[in-house]
C-alpha cells in the first residue's frame, strides 16, 4: 500500500509559502489506518515498550491506537491550561510561531520505556519538547515514531541518537511530490 495516496497537500495553508500535508483522507480510510499503525508498531513490538507519549491534536490520533497495539500506556501532552492535576511546562519553537506544552508530573514513572509518538516531523521542535518532558520524569525514551516526515526541514538533526521511524516522506515543498 503506497501510504503517500492518503495525504493531501494543500498550498498556503495556514500561511502563504507553506505546503500543509493533510492527514484527514488517511484517517478517512480504516484500510489505511490499520497499515499505518501496523507499520509504526513493527520496528518497537519487542523493544518493551511501557508508554507511548504524543502531543494534542495530530499526536492523538495516532498515539492512542498505537499504545493499544503495543499493550503500552497511553500519555498525553497537551497545550497549556488544558490538564487539570499538576503540571510541568516545556516552551518550544513551532514550524510557524511558538508554543508550550505541558504534561501531568506524575504521568510517567522513573525507567518507564517510552515511544514518541507525532503524525509529522517538521522542525522537531514539538518533538524535541516531549523528549524533554519525558526525560525530566526519568523517562528511559526509547525512539520517535511519525507518520510524516518533511525531510528538508532536518528535524532529525535535533533529536540525537535516538531510534526515530517515519512512513512517509518529502523532500520538498512540491504539491506533486
Ligand atoms: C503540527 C504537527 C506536529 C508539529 C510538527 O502540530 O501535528 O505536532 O506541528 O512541527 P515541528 O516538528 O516543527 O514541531 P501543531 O502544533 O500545528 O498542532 P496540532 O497537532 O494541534 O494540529
Ligand atoms: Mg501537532
Amino acid at each position: 500500500m503506497d501510504l503517500k495516496t492518503y495525504i493531501r497537500s494543500i498550498p498556503d495553508f495556514p500561511k502563504p509559502g507553506i505546503m500543509f500535508r493533510d492527514i484527514t483522507p488517511m484517517l478517512k480510510s480504516a484500510n489505511a489506518m490499520k497499515e499505518v499503525m501496523r507499520r509504526m508498531a513493527e520496528p518497537y513490538r519487542d523493544a518493551g515498550i511501557t508508554s507511548v507519549l504524543a502531543a494534542e491534536a495530530r499526536g492523538f490520533v495516532f498515539g492512542a491506537p498505537l499504545a493499544m497495539e503495543l499493550g503500552a500506556a497511553f500519555v498525553p501532552v497537551r497545550k497549556p491550561g488544558k490538564l487539570p492535576h499538576k503540571t510541568e511546562t516545556l516552551h518550544y519553537d513551532l514550524e510557524y510561531g511558538s508554543d508550550a506544552l505541558e504534561i501531568h508530573e506524575d504521568a510517567i514513572e522513573k525507567g518507564d520505556r517510552v515511544l514518541l509518538v507525532d503524525d509529522l516531523l517538521a522542525t522537531g521542535g514539538t518533538i524535541e519538547a516531549c523528549m524533554k518532558l519525558a526525560n525530566r520524569q526519568g523517562a528511559d525514551v526509547v525512539g520517535a515514531a511519525f507518520v510524516i516526515e518533511l525531510a528538508f526541514l532536518n528535524g532529525r538533526s535535533r533529536l540525537g541518537d535516538y531510534d526515530i521511524c517515519s512512513l512517509i516522506e518529502y523532500q520538498t515543498e512540491d504539491a506533486n511530490e
